[in-house]
């Protein structure tokens, strides 16, 4: 029999860091984060000033490339994923096997990984330039086929992008306009939307863009880790939260049932039940993301004169939480997905696609670590365990068991 102490000796040591609260996988130049003074900033640019001033696809240039692009440059990048945004008119076929109830992010998830198939040489990132092309196809084709997984689950036919709109004003077209008349979305909502994706596009080591540099280390393809990626993120405790708070908000407003219910819910550790959107793994103090968004919410609501009992659960609720003696002291506060899930649905979007707005958001942050992981040639990701299982054992025919 082996020795198991000296397998012991053999393996060195090994720190136990369940859910890596404290371990750091990589270096990084792209997104830092300070959780105890709510700072995040992309590549040194603070998110207040990149929300207020900057366009999603500039931001997403910067976080990619590492600078701010100059016009020309953001033109010839625009330019360059707009060649990209033709989707393989078989993938329709695909679409069509699934059936119209599934969930977009489901669907999300397969049609990107079906992208390899339709795209095999975009496997390869040997040099510059077919980085560059990765990169522009990804942002092209993902943006395009988020949109048809609404389109295919109202059973609207599928949109085509428009080389004369902007890349925003393209997602409003690509999920609403129908072929039965003219369609123009309004400016305040491409604007919003714009906000949205910049407040989402990056935030360092989290569970959905760690599985993108993770699966990236094997050296699998840009549309396989970003398959892979939107999966992570459509868990209720990562992006699925957006969608997981307004179906508690719905819930606690259909139930007829006060806040206070709901909070003591959230308090009884007996109830599996948690308050969605709020807490945070790194933020334990505030999610600057949320007051951005808080303040969008507000702006938004008032220039389109929604009025809704949904957002005045939601504004009870925060009040309430904000204020209970088990949420201070465990340093809970609304994140992201509290707001953002309010403003979609001020916006018009249906709640199930609100994780699938998360993912476009969040898309040219997974590209840039997926990138930054290539390039700085990252070892294969293979994390070690504490085993607690049986010690060696002799096996027994079925008979004697
Ligand atoms: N409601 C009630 N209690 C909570 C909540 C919540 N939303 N979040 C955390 N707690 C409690 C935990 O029960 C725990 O209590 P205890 O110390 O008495 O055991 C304590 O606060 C610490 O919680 P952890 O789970 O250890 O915190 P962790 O950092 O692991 O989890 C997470 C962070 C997953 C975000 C958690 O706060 C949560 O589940 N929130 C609700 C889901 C959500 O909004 N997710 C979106 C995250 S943001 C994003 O992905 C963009």
């Amino acid at each position: 029999a082996v020795d198991i102490s000296k397998l012991r000796d053999l393996s060195g040591v090994i720190t136990l860091d369940p859910g890596y609260k404290n371990s750091g996988s990589c270096k990084s130049e792209i997104t830092f984060l300070d959780g105890e003074l709510g700072i995040l900033r992309y590549r040194g640019y603070s998110i207040e000033e990149l929300a207020d001033k900057g366009h999603f696809l500039e931001v997403s240039y910067l976080l990619i490339f590492g600078e701010l692009p100059s016009t020309k440059e953001l033109e010839q990048f625009e330019t360059d994923i707009r060649k990209y945004t033709l989707v393989n008119e078989e993938m329709k076929n695909i679409i069509d096997g699934f059936p119209k109830t599934a969930h977009p992010m489901g669907v999300l998830s397969a049609l990107t990984s079906a992208l390899t198939a339709f795209n095999p040489k975009s496997v390869n990132v040997d040099n510059e330039k077919e980085m560059y092309e990765a990169v522009c196809k990804t942002m092209g084709k993902f943006l395009v086929i988020a949109t048809w997984t609404y389109r295919k689950s109202m059973g609207f036919p599928l949109n085509y992008y428009d080389n004369t709109k902007g890349y925003v004003e393209n997602f409003m077209r690509l999920m609403f306009a129908l072929p039965t008349g003219p369609y123009t979305p309004d400016p305040v909502i491409i604007s919003a939307i714009d906000k949205l994706f910049i407040l989402h596009a990056d935030h360092e080591q989290n569970c959905s863009t760690s599985t993108v540099r993770m699966v990236g280390s094997s050296h699998a393809g840009l549309f396989a880790s970003i398959s892979a990626g939107v999966s992570a993120l459509w868990g209720p405790l990562h992006g699925g939260a957006n969608q997981a708070v307004l179906e508690m908000l719905e819930e606690i407003h259909t139930s007829g049932a006060d806040t206070e219910t709901y909070l003591a819910k959230a308090k009884d550790k007996n109830d599996p039940f948690r308050l969605m959107g709020f807490g945070h793994r790194v933020y334990k103090n505030f999610d600057p993301r949320a007051k951005i968004i808080k303040k969008a919410a507000d702006e938004v609501l008032a220039t389109l004169g929604v009025e809704d009992p949904i957002l005045e659960i939601a504004k009870k609720l925060e009040k309430a939480a904000l204020e209970d003696e088990y949420f201070k002291a465990r340093n809970l506060y609304p994140n992201v997905d509290f707001y953002s899930g309010i403003i979609y649905r001020a916006l018009g979007i249906p709640t199930d696609m609100f994780t699938v707005m998360f993912a476009i958001g969040r898309l040219p942050g997974w590209i840039a670590q997926w990138k930054e992981m290539r390039e700085n040639k990252e070892p294969i990701g293979r994390p070690r365990q504490i085993y607690t299982g049986h010690p060696l054992r002799d096996f027994k025919s079925s008979d004697k068991r």
